[in-house]
């Protein structure tokens, strides 16, 4: 899928972009760097072969990055965002996607895919989309549960870090809607044992 020469130009320009990213929000850009870790990480687990995987972590790098499109004022608002502010959030995968377009290669184009599904839930009540079961791509559920597990593990404006249990416990709740159940059991077994696992 990849030539390891392009990809070596895809990485180039993603720490490119990381650092725009930076700028514009760094709890976004540090949450994104952690994803991708962790995503190539589960990837490995998974058994996605060495390209796969590298594309994975670079898609996970740039799930977010369309949040350079949404107002300061939404990223940053403390409080619950109105219907209008909620549309605008919920553009930011569309944005990475077409950000990543402009690099003009497929394998660019799959990772702008699996980006763009990533706010995907499996009963389609998710965003942009509404796409449901196999619909989303399995790399873009990937990225749902390793993106939720350290959005829940990091401080946030409106909430206080969590634990390992008590993240692991909403995530089960979420399965069947948001989650599928089969990779959702094969997330716990990995997050048990990974370097990424939350110390408490
Ligand atoms: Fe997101």
């Amino acid at each position: 899928m990849f030539s390891l020469q392009l990809c070596e130009q895809v990485e180039r320009l993603a720490r490119v972009l990381s650092m725009t990213l930076h700028y514009k929000d760094r709890g976004t850009h540090g949450h994104c760097d952690r994803v991708a870790l962790l995503a190539e990480d589960f990837a490995g687990y998974l058994g996605f072969d060495g390209d796969h995987r590298r594309s994975i972590k670079l898609a996970a790098a740039f799930h977010d990055l369309g949040k350079i499109g949404v107002p300061d004022q939404i990223i940053h608002k403390q409080h619950r965002l109105t219907d209008d502010e909620m549309v605008q959030m919920r553009a930011h995968p569309l944005i990475s996607e077409r950000i990543l377009a402009q690099i003009d290669h497929p394998a660019c184009a799959a990772m702008g895919r699996w980006a763009r599904s990533h706010h995907e839930c499996i009963d389609g009540s998710g965003y942009p989309d509404g796409l449901a079961g196999s619909e989303i791509p399995v790399e873009s559920q990937l990225l749902t549960l390793v993106d939720n597990y350290d959005a829940m593990a990091e401080r946030r404006a409106y909430s206080a870090p969590r634990t390992h249990n008590a993240i692991l416990a909403i995530m089960e709740s979420e399965t069947g809607w948001k989650h599928d159940a089969g990779l959702f059991g094969r997330f716990t077994a990995y997050i048990d044992q990974s370097p990424y696992r939350q110390p408490f």
